[in-house]
């Protein structure tokens, strides 16, 4: 039985509405994509980006380089005749990212190219203030079918859900050190083979309100999943885009 699927794209600005998590729906058209989300392809670990300007990309900073940055994809297994591919030319990590506890976990990559922006690539705008509790967030990313070394995911997936209150977060966390994140789910032990791409964006109320930091276990099945929220940063994001 498949989940039901109601789906409305509002603009090329990504403002997306959608019932729950789904499998690969067969009635999604084959040139499909959520404008915003940018397929970082990598030899280790891909991640999703997320293009916030037409010339740069906001995603975690504990994802690796990119050997290539590939725009207005829906599977990235399958190369699309609408695709754009790009380089980076800077990669700006957050200050005082630590890689050990991903304290300020996020990276602006800016493209070696501006983007083309069109009805398969378009920009989200950054989150500017703190969520109000309960709000729900559109979390999408990519997952392999068949997870195999070195190979791009093949799936377009996402689940919507509601935002906890800070508290609940930091209580969540344990003995990791909780600054500037936001976090949905429950915690649930799922044990599943779906392997999610990194780097996920959570979008609530339109706006692109956080990047998955690290998660216990899959997302888009619901377990509990930590992300560094956006707006603490949204003056270095503006500052580092008006001045490189
Ligand atoms: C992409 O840019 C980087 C840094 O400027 C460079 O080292 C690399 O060779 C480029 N890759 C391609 C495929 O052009
Ligand atoms: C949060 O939102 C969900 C979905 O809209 C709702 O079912 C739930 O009752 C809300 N929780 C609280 C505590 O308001
Ligand atoms: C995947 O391939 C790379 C490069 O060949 C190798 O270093 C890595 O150990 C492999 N990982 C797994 C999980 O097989």
């Amino acid at each position: 039985m498949k989940p039901c699927l109601i789906f409305t794209l509002l603009s090329t600005a990504g403002v997306i509405l959608a019932t729950d998590s789904k499998d690969d729906d067969p009635n999604l058209p084959e040139d499909f994509t959520i404008p915003y989300m940018v397929y970082l392809q990598s030899r280790s670990e891909p991640c999703v980006g997320s293009l916030i300007h037409p010339e740069w990309v906001l995603t975690a900073a504990h994802c690796p380089l990119p050997i290539k940055i590939r725009l207005g994809v829906y599977q990235p297994s399958i190369r699309n005749k609408k695709e754009q591919i790009r380089n980076y030319s800077l990669i700006i990590p957050a200050p005082e990212f630590k890689a050990r506890s991903l304290e300020n976990d996020l990276m602006l990559i800016k493209l070696s190219k501006p983007a083309v922006l069109n009805s398969h690539v378009g920009t989200i705008a950054i989150s500017m203030e703190p969520l109000t509790f309960n709000d729900s967030c559109f979390i999408p990313t990519w997952t392999w079918n068949e997870y195999k070394n070195l190979s791009d995911p093949d799936i377009l997936t996402w689940i919507n859900q509601p935002s906890h209150p800070f508290n609940y977060c930091k209580n969540a966390v344990g003995n990791r050190i909780a600054v500037h994140i936001m976090c949905v789910g429950k915690p649930l032990n799922i044990i599943s083979k779906v392997k999610e791409v990194s780097a996920a964006p959570a979008i609530c109320n339109g706006r692109l309100h956080g990047i998955l930091c690290w998660d216990k276990g899959s997302v888009t099945l619901g377990s509990e999943a930590f992300f560094t929220e956006v707006h603490h940063y949204a003056r270095w994001i503006m500052k580092t885009i008006n001045t490189h």
